[in-house]
Order: C-alpha cells, then sequence, then structure tokens
C-alpha cells in the first residue's frame, strides 16, 4: 500500500482558471441590476418563495440586510447543459435546458459570485451536476469559493443500472460539489447505522476480559520526527519511515487502560472498541440515494426532482435548527421541504411556472406515490411538518 507523507504546503494555490469569451470580473457581476422577486404565497412563516429568474432575484437579496451573509447552506441542482426541454409525468412543459459551453458556465458563475456573497461564513454550498459540466463547474468553485474551500466531490448512484448502451458504459452517477466559505463550516459528521455483518467484519476481535468487541489498528502514522514520538517506546523503535502517533506518556497511558493490543511479536496495535462508534462514517460514494424508482415513491412528478432524503442528509450535516437555507433553482421544491422537515428556515426561488405550482402543492399537500400518476388516485404523503425529518436510508 502507499503511503503519502503529508508535507506542511497543502499546494492549493491554484493560479488559474477558467478562460471563455463573455467573461465579466466578479466586480461587475456583482453590480449588475437587482429586480425585486414576485414572492409567491405559501402560508409557511419560516419559508419564502420566490418567482424570477434567479440571477436578478439573487442581486436583491444580496441587498437585504437580514439576508446578505446570513445563509447556512446552499443546495442548488441547476439545469445539466442537456439541451433538452423538460415535460412533467403530465407532459406539460416544464422548463428549457438549452444554454450550453462558455454561455453556460458563465450564467452559472455569475450565480454563483453572488451566492459566495450570500453565504455565512460558516456556511456551506452543494452543486450538483452530471458529468456533462462537472468539471467546468469544478473549475469555476475554485475559482469563487477558493481550492481550500472544496470540501468533497460526492458520487451519488442516480438510478438503476442500464444495461443497454451502444459503445459506453451505463452512466448512473451524477455528483455533487461541496465547498464551504471558510474552513469554519458547521459540520455534523453522517453516520451510516451499522448491520450485524459490518460489524463482524470491521470490528472481528473479541476482548476476552470483557466481551467487547474491538478492531486493531496501527498507532503509527507516516513520516520521521526528531522529537519524542520519533523515539524507542518500550524498546521499540517506530517501523521505518513512521512516527508513534502519541507521546510516550499517552501510550503508557493507553496501555495502562488495556487499549493497546500486543502482537505475540511484541509489536503494538491500538484497540479500537466498537461501543465507542457513532456508526460509519459516511464516505463520499452514495449509493442509497436512486431518484424516483420504484411506483411506491412519493413524487410530486416534476422532472428531475432530486430524492429528498440526499438533501436531508445535506442540510443536516451542515445546518443547525433555524438556519436559513436558499435554493435559487428550486423546482419542484425539494430543498425547500427538506429544511421544513429539519426545522431550517429556507428561501426558494424559480422561473418556471411549473415549478412554482408543484412547489406551492407539495409545501400545502404532499407529493404523490409514483403509481398514482399513472391512474386517477391519489395518495398523498402528508406536507412536511417543521421538524419532523424521515432519516435516511440506510443500506
Ligand atoms: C434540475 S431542475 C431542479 C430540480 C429540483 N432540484 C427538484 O428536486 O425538483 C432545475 C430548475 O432550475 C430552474 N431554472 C433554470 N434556470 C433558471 C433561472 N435562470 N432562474 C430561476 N430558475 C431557473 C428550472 O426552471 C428548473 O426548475
Amino acid at each position: 500500500m502507499a503511503t503519502g507523507i503529508p508535507s506542511n504546503g497543502r499546494n492549493r494555490v491554484g493560479g488559474y482558471s477558467l478562460q471563455y469569451a463573455g467573461k465579466i470580473s466578479r466586480e461587475q457581476v456583482l453590480v449588475l441590476p437587482d429586480v425585486p422577486p414576485t414572492e409567491v404565497s405559501i402560508g409557511l412563516k419560516d419559508g419564502k418563495l420566490y418567482q424570477a429568474d434567479n440571477l436578478t432575484a439573487l442581486l436583491w437579496l444580496r441587498k437585504q440586510s437580514n439576508i446578505r451573509g446570513q445563509i447556512r447552506a446552499v443546495y442548488i441542482d441547476p439545469p445539466y447543459a442537456t439541451s433538452m426541454t423538460f415535460v412533467d409525468r403530465d407532459v406539460k412543459h416544464a422548463y428549457e435546458d438549452h444554454l450550453d459551453g462558455a454561455e453556460y458556465v458563465e450564467a452559472l458563475r455569475r450565480r454563483l459570485i453572488v451566492l459566495h456573497d450570500l453565504l455565512a461564513d460558516d456556511g456551506s454550498i452543494f452543486l450538483h451536476l452530471d458529468q456533462n459540466m462537472i468539471f467546468e463547474a469544478k473549475l469555476v468553485m475554485d475559482e469563487v469559493f477558493g481550492r481550500d474551500n472544496f470540501r468533497n466531490f460526492i458520487t451519488r448512484k442516480k438510478c438503476n443500472t442500464k444495461n443497454y448502451t451502444r459503445n459506453n458504459l451505463g452512466n448512473i452517477a451524477d455528483h455533487i460539489l461541496f465547498y464551504s466559505k471558510s474552513d469554519r463550516n458547521v459540520w455534523h459528521r453522517p453516520y451510516d447505522a451499522w448491520t450485524v455483518e459490518k460489524i463482524a467484519d470491521e470490528y472481528p476481535c473479541v476482548d476476552a476480559a470483557t466481551g467487547r468487541r474491538f478492531k486493531k489498528v496501527p498507532v503509527h502514522a507516516p513520516g520521521e520526527r526528531n522529537g519524542e514520538t520519533g523515539k524507542a517506546w518500550r524498546g521499540k523503535l517506530p517501523p521505518k519511515g513512521k512516527h508513534w502517533q502519541y507521546p510516550p506518556a499517552k501510550l503508557d497511558e493507553l496501555d495502562a487502560a488495556g487499549e493497546i493490543y500486543w502482537s505475540p511479536s511484541g509489536n503494538p496495535r491500538r484497540k479500537v472498541y466498537f461501543d465507542r462508534s457513532k456508526g460509519i462514517p459516511v464516505q463520499d460514494i452514495w449509493m442509497n440515494f436512486k431518484d424516483a424508482h420504484n411506483q411506491n415513491i412519493h413524487i410530486t412528478g416534476y422532472p428531475t426532482e432530486k430524492n429528498i432524503d440526499l438533501v436531508l442528509r445535506l442540510l443536516t450535516a451542515t445546518t443547525n435548527p433555524g438556519d436559513l437555507v436558499l435554493d435559487c433553482y428550486c423546482g419542484s421544491g425539494t430543498t425547500l421541504e427538506a429544511a421544513a422537515m429539519l426545522g431550517r428556515r429556507f428561501i426558494g426561488i424559480d422561473a418556471a411556472d411549473a415549478a412554482i405550482k408543484a412547489t406551492v402543492k407539495r409545501l400545502a399537500q404532499g407529493r404523490s406515490a409514483m403509481g398514482d400518476f399513472v391512474g386517477a388516485r391519489a395518495r398523498k404523503s402528508k406536507p412536511p411538518q417543521r421538524g419532523q425529518a424521515t432519516l435516511f436510508p440506510d443500506p
């Protein structure tokens, strides 16, 4: 296994950016004309819905002193440059996705510049795209938010497998770029629940005296040190190119507490006990958040509607109750419902009539089982209740 030894500098200087026709400076973007957006009544005191072009609306929000710098999390799922016209489940027009190339990149960049300004210093932003534009978007996000504030490139399995592609692999992934405004971002690490099989796999050892399950992990780390962590402990030097993770006094303490495992050949390992685990720390590949893929899932019927559990996870990790959440491409209102369920305040913006209609309906009446869009019956889910989230589908 290759081992990287961290150096002091993180090589995140950047020094390059995406160049294309029509790119204007950040300063020019921020003085583009703003327009007060049309507010749509949703009858919720903790949420606002606006129908507007989002650039002029964001520029207007930026002038509101109770909004600018107050938004704790942004989730956006803009058009993906598909060159398609989207219709809803009733084949009614929803929205156009015809921007492409430099025009697309600049339109997105202008919105990201204003969003950066709207975010709180400890805020986070999630940009959801597919393979089409995600790489251009990464460079733009680096430019607007800074490479140091890049947190994750999340890959999501978005649909069931596609076995009939002609000359390429089935595309079942899309991606979420996660950036924060600073390194002080609100962060509640998400965990998946353990299963009996996974516990046995990850924590294979049982302490004979206590019956507690544990795993053995190295007690050394990459890189040589000249200080006490580079010296012998209990007569043992750290392996070549490594140092002890703790000073000798701490290692003595761990050993006295029964937290060091000594191999038959006399090598120390640290015991990590299962009963101290909060769950399986979530990683950056998400397999359990496909969009509507069976007849029982509740949806609005709006095209490109995202799995609400995905958004619930993102918001739970990066916001606190009462925080303000923004989605300026809100579509059917997935982010807004998720925010309401978690007891967060929200602002949603969309330009399309169909999106506004779908959002108003879902916030008032809930969603319907996917199968019901085929027939006349409509089994509704309940509208979101403040502070009542259904967390989360685990493997
Ligand atoms: C991919 S959909 C979002 C779907 C949403 N995440 C959901 O779960 O329903 C993109 C949305 O962006 C909206 N949109 C595109 N350009 C816009 C603009 N300039 N201003 C406001 N909304 C825009 C479209 O109307 C569409 O509803």
